[in-house]
């Protein structure tokens, strides 16, 4: 039953930027393995994205590497063009990559810095989502879209100028897309994940005194894993998520419910 609700269309395919890392490149196992030819974009990290290609096709599915800096409006016309090249009309997009906030207050944030930072979590998605839903257009054809937003999409942190504003952004890129494209039937969600142990984490991942002090703050007790995310990108490209749209799923174990408490 369950591997019926998670069936995919197969002239389905599937792109995921971030895929060298964490979050991006478990959903990139995951949809290789559910079937997906899945392209996969990686940064610097060739290696890395090489060994989620491999991954993905032990397990018996087809993927591709290819390099790309999203914010880039030429790398990413690139990156759709090598999809449709080696598997057809990309109609599954997941956005994951994407940088953490700089920890610098206003007076000292450099525009580079708080450029750098909207160029990839915000510009990207707003590229890629604008390139993949061109391509739709002319193929008549439905998609979905995935982007990965943050609890920090809505709860600020000092020092978050950069992260949270693009985060913020994205909620509402989501949204607004959601609303222009549910007509031609192409849904657009985001998942606001709370504390998930990849790289992004790396100081909590080296210093275990660090990673129980931030895990001792999250109702569930524990951080979440790249896998539980991937689960949920998984479900929210299948058709059985087919009538969702426009919404931000929040997987955080609580943590973000956690505001104003003790008052
Ligand atoms: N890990 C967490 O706790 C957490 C929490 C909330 C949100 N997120 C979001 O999840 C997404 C994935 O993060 P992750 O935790 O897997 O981190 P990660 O650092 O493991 O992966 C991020 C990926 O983005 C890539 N990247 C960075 N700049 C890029 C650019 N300009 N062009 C293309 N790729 C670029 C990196 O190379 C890397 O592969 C991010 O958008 C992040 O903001 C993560």
């Amino acid at each position: 039953m369950a591997q019926h609700i998670l069936s995919f269309d197969p002239a389905s395919v599937a792109v995921v930027t971030g895929g060298e890392s964490g979050i991006g490149r478990a959903a990139a196992i995951r949809l290789g393995k559910a079937g997906l030819p899945v392209v996969l974009t990686y940064f610097a990290d060739a290696a890395a994205a090489d060994g989620t290609v491999e991954a993905i096709v032990r397990g018996g599915g087809k993927a591709v590497a290819v390099q790309a800096d999203v914010g880039d409006e030429q790398a990413v016309e690139a990156l759709f063009e090598r999809a449709e090249r080696a598997f057809g009309t990309a109609d599954l997009l997941v956005n994951s990559a994407g940088l953490n906030m700089s920890g610098v207050m206003l007076p000292d944030m450099a525009l580079a810095q708080f450029d750098r930072l909207m160029r990839t979590d915000l510009y990207g998605p707003f590229l890629t989502c604008r390139r993949m839903v061109r391509a739709l257009d002319a193929a008549r054809r439905g998609g979905r879209i995935v982007n990965i937003s943050s609890i920090h999409e809505r709860a600020p942190r000092p020092g978050g100028v950069d992260y949270d504003a693009a985060k913020g952004g994205l909620a509402q890129l989501t949204a607004t897309l959601a609303l222009e494209l549910a007509p031609r039937h192409i849904a657009v969600n985001g998942i606001a994940p709370g504390m998930i142990l990849t790289p992004m984490n790396q100081s909590a991942l080296d210093h275990p005194d660090e990673l129980r002090r931030k895990e001792s703050a999250i109702p569930w007790g524990r951080a979440g894993t790249p896998d539980e995310v991937a689960d949920l990108i998984l479900f929210l490209l299948s058709p059985a998520a087919g009538y969702i749209t426009g919404t931000t799923v929040t997987i955080d174990g609580a943590l973000s419910l956690t505001v104003a408490q003790g008052a």
